[in-house]
């Protein structure tokens, strides 16, 4: 039985360190190694250090800059310990002690090969080998090794940067053990969370194949048809269901130099003229790269940052003088319509409907791509569903290229295809003769997709619970605008935002209440999960703002409480309740997570209580539940309550946010019985497990306590830290304002410190603090701010 307990990474570059931070960040102690360095630095030699004092700098500095790169590629900072840094040298023998190997050297297949030669030398068959190239073949590289070590061997190519891109494609070699290729799909999924799409040993393999054509297309489009910078990128954005990053910022990020390269190597290894002729590097490309206009890497690539009096500006590069001129706003109403549309097939159809000269570019883009992926199915994939998540997971496209013409209408889009002269695979059409319509179907919440000439179920298994699927199932228990509660089975309900940005609203609160007395009645116990792009981003600000604004307090008092006692008729459930949290997670989301009895935490949550950013405090109970932990933790009346509370203090004041669901615990939020979950697709079922267990362990209802608190002494030691912030200069007076009241809820008001106070006394100081920010004229310019720019105002 195979299992993987320790790695090592080979290459401490880019994406070596990307790889071993994830491993460490599932918990997998890792060796990093790298060359010897030939030479000292500069600075190693003012330091008067010598050669072998720095041969492991490579990967010694690659750990280093680990914390310092953003987006963080560790969970949390403390994981780097779990990376021992080393040397091709000292250290290559110690490959033979490790369960797996990952190649993450330069992309040149002798290197490649010579490496994999040494290494069959010390390796131990057991110890699994890939390599992360991102396009060279897998059977190139060990054509020459023995049996043994080739069944061992495969791709695994992570895309950049590893912790957040979903995509990893597993490339099985001719002489991969079957096992081995399923072994590792699967601990890829379940261990590393990465989405696993099964790639045959192909130049740059599925997304970089059908990526870098989709790229190479759109170029070829803009300098046969005049298209700018800009509104290439105006179109080929969200606009299309792609990231706004688009075609150029996306390049530009990549790197030219790189991306040059990955081109190359299909235009080297490939023998169709048509589809060479494609991946020929564009002679305007080739002279970017000359003149070192590669993107971020230099500064400037087809956009470029330039500092001018008035700030910062952005130029885009006009093609036809190669000079960098202010970058144009693009507008029309094509475009203008694609925002106006919900849904990117809505979006896509309102674009290639306009039959303007954006409708035309992004028509002849998607054509191309779509008719392209279509030949290459069977050559470098099995299935469409490959190269459609391959798409999704590595280059962030709501939908994959079938999805893609599934959306746009395949009969209509094929008969337009072949009308103006392109050449559509044969089996397209013949699946569209034998009377389907689409590549994908959905019949009752099961997903069917085209193989070979039928349609085939799409995999389900238990671990992948989907609320979408389960309510096409009639599996709604109840529902409004904001929220339903849906069966998932065994006894269990899951509750389910799904409001605009999930925000906390009176039918979200309404609908906790009634999940609680229908999960009291009719189940075993509830789930509070979503399918959201953000588990909740908070309360509904606008809807506070509008009341704020006419002054009327009695309803912004009615708001706070339904919110107020919502959550407490969820903590009072007599049957267990595990929330499971994922990316933004925020104010009121946070509260709306505390009073279950267990958290499971997506490894991608952005945890925090960020209520003074719109100049308020928590009032929903989260305070009240911070403290009251913090009197549970320190049961003993005589151990001093103060460093705790200090810290929830610095924790809400500064609105501090975790960087992961393993981070929370940094900053206060994790109890002992939290748990992270790896894989977020999992979190539904992991959460639903966890309600089965505590129910399976006995589970006592959550009781009413009294909470310890600071009290009047406490509140002082607070406000003074507020005072000294706001003498340094660090905070505003309305900083220090909102500061002092948090500090007053925390404390549990004038009493005396070490005085027992119930909940509900709590959540009063937490309403009246509220409902008082709510009458300051800067709360209502930070509300205003964050609903205009989505930011925080530092008034
Ligand atoms: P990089 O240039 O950042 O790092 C390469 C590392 O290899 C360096 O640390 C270097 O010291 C080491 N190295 C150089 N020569 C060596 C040798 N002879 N023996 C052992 N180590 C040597 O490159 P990057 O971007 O991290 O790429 C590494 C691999 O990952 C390549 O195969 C690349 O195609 C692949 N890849 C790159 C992606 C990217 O976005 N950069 C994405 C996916 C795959």
């Amino acid at each position: 039985m195979t299992t993987i307990r320790t790695a090592a990474v080979i290459g401490s570059g880019v994406m070596g360190s990307g790889i071993a931070a994830h491993l460490a960040n599932v918990g997998i102690p890792v060796l990093l190694l790298d060359i010897v360095p030939a030479q000292l630095l500069p600075q190693e030699e003012a330091a008067g250090l010598t050669l072998p004092k720095v041969r492991n700098r490579f990967a010694v500095n690659a750990i280093e800059k680990l914390k310092q790169t953003n987006p963080a590629p560790l969970y949390s900072d403390a994981f780097a310990e779990r990376i021992t840094p080393g040397n091709l040298e000292d250290d290559f023998e110690r490959l033979s002690g490790v369960d797996w190997i990952i190649e993450v050297i330069v992309e040149k297949l002798e290197v490649k090969q010579q490496l994999f030669r040494r290494m069959e030398s010390v390796w131990k068959p057991g110890t699994i080998v890939s390599s992360n190239t991102s396009g060279i073949s897998i059977n190139a590289m060990v054509e020459n090794l023995s049996a043994a070590f080739k069944k061992h061997f495969l791709g695994t190519h992570f895309f950049n940067p590893p912790r957040y891109m979903k995509l990893l494609e597993v490339v099985p070699g001719e002489g991969t053990d079957p096992d081995i290729v399923d072994f590792m799909t699967n601990f890829c999924e379940k261990t590393l969370g990465k989405g696993v799409v099964r790639a045959k040993d192909t130049p740059n393999f599925i997304g970089n194949r059908i990526g870098t054509y989709g790229l190479l297309v759109t170029l070829r489009e803009m300098l046969a048809n005049g298209y700018s910078v800009e509104e290439v990128d105006a179109v080929t954005g969200p606009a299309m269901g792609r990231p706004k990053s688009a075609t150029f910022r996306t390049l530009d990020l990549v790197g030219l130099d790189t991306f040059v390269h990955v081109a190359n190597n299909v235009f080297d290894l490939v023998a169709e003229a048509e589809e060479r002729a494609v991946f020929q590097t564009p002679e305007i490309l080739r002279r970017m790269v000359e003149k070192g206009w590669i993107g971020e890497k230099q500064g400037q690539g087809f956009y470029k940052k330039v500092k001018t009096e008035a700030g910062k500006e952005i130029q885009a590069l006009n093609l036809l003088t190669m000079e960098y001129v202010a970058s144009r706003k693009i507008s029309s109403v094509s475009l203008e319509a694609t925002k106006q549309a919900k849904g990117t097939t809505a979006k896509l159809r309102a674009l290639l409907s306009a039959k303007d000269r954006y409708s035309d570019l992004a028509w002849n883009i998607l054509k191309s791509v779509l008719i392209y992926s279509a030949e290459k199915l069977g050559e470098i994939a099995d299935s469409i569903v490959e190269i459609d998540n391959a798409l999704k997971w590595g280059f962030n496209w709501d939908l994959g290229p079938f999805e893609t013409w599934d959306a746009i209408g395949l009969r209509r889009s094929v008969e337009r295809m072949e009308a103006e002269g392109n050449v559509v695979p044969n089996w397209v059409k013949e699946w569209i003769a034998s009377g389907n319509e689409s590549f994908y179907q959905n019949r009752e919440g099961n997903t069917f997709y085209y193989l070979k000439n039928e349609y085939r179920g799409v995999e389900t298994r238990p671990e992948l619970i989907s609320l979408t699927a389960l309510k096409q199932q009639n599996k709604v228990i109840r529902s409004n605008s904001g929220a339903s509660l849906i069966d998932i089975g065994d006894g269990i309900a899951c509750l389910e935002f799904h409001s605009p940005n999930n925000a906390i609203g009176a039918d979200i609160l309404t609908m906790i209440g009634q999940s609680v007395d229908e999960v009291r009645s009719n189940f075993r116990g509830l789930v509070v999960a979503n399918e959201g792009k953000n588990f909740c981003v908070g309360a509904n600000v606008m809807l506070l703002l509008m009341e704020a604004q006419d002054g009327e307090w009695d309803e912004v008092d009615g708001i706070i409480r339904l919110f107020q006692n919502a959550m407490m008729k969820l903590k009072g459930l007599e049957k267990p309740v595990v929330a499971a949290p994922h990316k933004m997670t925020l104010g009121g989301g946070v509260e709306a997570c505390m009073p279950a009895d267990q958290i499971i935490y997506a490894s991608e949550t952005y945890f925090g209580l960020v209520e003074v950013g719109v100049g308020l405090i928590p009032a929903g109970g989260g305070c009240k539940e911070l403290i009251l932990r913090a009197s549970q933790h320190i049961n003993d009346p005589d151990v001093d309550l103060q460093p705790f509370v200090q810290a929830i203090f610095e924790t809400v004041a500064m609105a501090k946010v975790s960087t992961s669901g393993h981070d929370t615990k940094r900053i206060g939020y994790m109890r002992a019985q939290d748990t992270v979950v790896v894989n977020s697709d999992y979190r539904i079922y992991e959460a639903k497990q966890a309600v089965l267990r505590l129910e399976g362990a006995g589970y006592k209802p959550q009781s009413q306590e009294k909470i310890r608190v600071v009290g009047e002494n406490g509140k002082a030691v607070m406000q003074i830290a507020a005072y000294t912030m706001r003498q340094g200069g660090y905070i505003s007076e309305h900083d220090q304002l909102i500061a002092n009241k948090l500090a007053h809820v925390l404390a549990g008001g004038n009493v005396p410190a070490g005085t027992y106070v119930t909940e509900q006394y709590i959540l009063d100081l937490e309403r009246e603090a509220f409902l008082s920010l709510c009458g300051e004229p800067k709360t209502q310019q930070r509300m205003q701010y964050m609903l205009s720019k989505g930011k925080a105002l530092r008034n």
